[in-house]
């Protein structure tokens, strides 16, 4: 059986590892800097139509040792058949990442070698070759990494990454991807049906990747395939039935999803957010400022999970600060029991809540090297 590396941004490792192993698949573990499992192609589809945490999926199918271009180039050339998994007429696309290689140091020459060997692959076989396709809809999607001396092939079977889920077709300032926010929530322990705040909501990707828990995820509304539909041994009726199994529950009668935005206009783009997400009954959007902001009427305190500006991108760090400072009175005065969780990219704006954090989760979010942060308000 095939064994695959689901990858994803650097801080939601263990999630992705629970998320896997709750798919059932075999023998998951982690690897580096991916979650490694072992499982059929069926499984494979099953993982890109239920994971929420990863961004895509390898196969790798080779590891050799390169010590200058010849020995790349015939590596290649050698050690997988990449001829079994599209036809010449179809195209390919690779992609390079070197690190710590004396000789090989330009990615873009890396990329270019291993190109002529798989086209010298196929010119060999079936005396013709496949073009080379553009980034987005490239059919065979070859990943070749260099540490040191030491090569690894992989073939990408994603494309597109996964946390385009297709759902977000408006942006506020700053928005979180979509599957770092699916990975805030399980870091938080949140589960439907926990009540759920997130007052600095812009639009509204953590309160959407909530909904989709409760309502079932899809993400089927992506621009184009995933990778593995254009390879030669896609079964095409296994991943039909599978996406047919997808479940859907219905909105719960009373909200439980509560976003607050002090601007209007972001608002609008979270609910439409929401409505081609198929949640717009599930979350109530409303414009508040975070100083007037009280708690909604629920049975029991519930979550917050939220994303604030803290000043890298939108404002500079004391406006940043001070806002900290008016929503930690917000968080005493109106959220006694509610357990709050702030990621974070500043940790001078951070220090205005003059709030002592009981967990501190190291995340990446757009390059930014963040931290989740949790504050039980008691
Ligand atoms: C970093 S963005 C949140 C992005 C969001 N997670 C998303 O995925 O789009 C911060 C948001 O805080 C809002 N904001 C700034 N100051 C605020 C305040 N005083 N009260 C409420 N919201 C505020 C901004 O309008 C902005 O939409």
């Amino acid at each position: 059986m095939p064994r695959f590396l689901a990858i994803t941004s650097r801080g939601l490792l263990e999630p992705l590892a629970v998320e896997i192993e709750k798919l059932e698949v075999k023998r998951v573990k982690k690897r580096g800097d991916s979650v490694e499992f072992e499982g059929s192609w069926a499984d494979l589809y099953r993982v890109h139509l239920n994971s929420r945490i990863a961004t895509r999926v390898l196969l790798p199918v080779a590891d050799f040792t390169a010590y200058n271009q010849e020995d790349l180039y015939f590596g290649v050339l050698r050690k997988h058949d990449f001829t079994k998994y599209i036809r010449p007429k179809q195209t390919i696309r690779v992609e390079a990442h070197v690190r710590e290689h004396k000789n090989l140091t330009d990615q873009r020459f890396v990329a270019m070698k291993v190109k002529d060997a798989v086209v010298d692959q196929f010119r060999k076989k079936c005396d013709m070759r496949p073009d080379v396709g553009d980034e987005e809809s490239a059919d065979l999607r070859i990943v070749v990494r260099i540490v040191g001396n030491e090569v690894s092939l992989a073939l990408d079977l994603t494309g597109e990454s996964l946390s385009y889920r297709g759902y977000r077709k408006f942006m506020g300032d700053a928005p979180i991807r979509e599957h770092v926010a699916a990975g805030l929530l399980r870091l938080a322990g949140w589960k439907f049906p926990t009540p759920l705040i997130d007052p600095f909501c812009g639009s509204g990707t953590i309160l959407i990747e909530a909904a989709l828990d409760g309502h079932g995820f899809s993400p089927l509304h992506r621009r184009r395939p995933f990778a593995f539909e254009n390879l030669l041994n896609f079964q095409p009726s296994v991943y039909a039935d599978l996406k047919k199994a997808l479940p859907r529950k219905a909105a719960p009668s009373k909200p439980l999803l509560f976003g607050y935005d002090k601007d209007p206009e972001v608002l609008e783009k979270a609910r439409a957010n929401a409505r081609a997400a198929g949640v717009e009954n599930w979350i109530l959007f409303q414009q508040r400022d975070v100083a007037d902001l009280k708690a909604p009427a629920t049975e029991a305190p519930g979550m917050m999970i939220t994303n604030p500006p803290y000043g890298e991108r939108l404002e500079d760090t004391e406006v940043a600060k001070e806002l900290m400072t008016t929503f930690a009175k917000t968080l005493k005065n109106e959220f006694k029991g509610w357990d709050c969780w702030i990621l974070n990219g500043n940790p001078e704006a951070a220090a205005g809540l003059k709030l002592k954090a009981r967990v501190k989760v190291p995340i990446w979010n757009a390059q930014i090297d963040c931290r989740l942060l949790n504050y039980p308000i008691t």
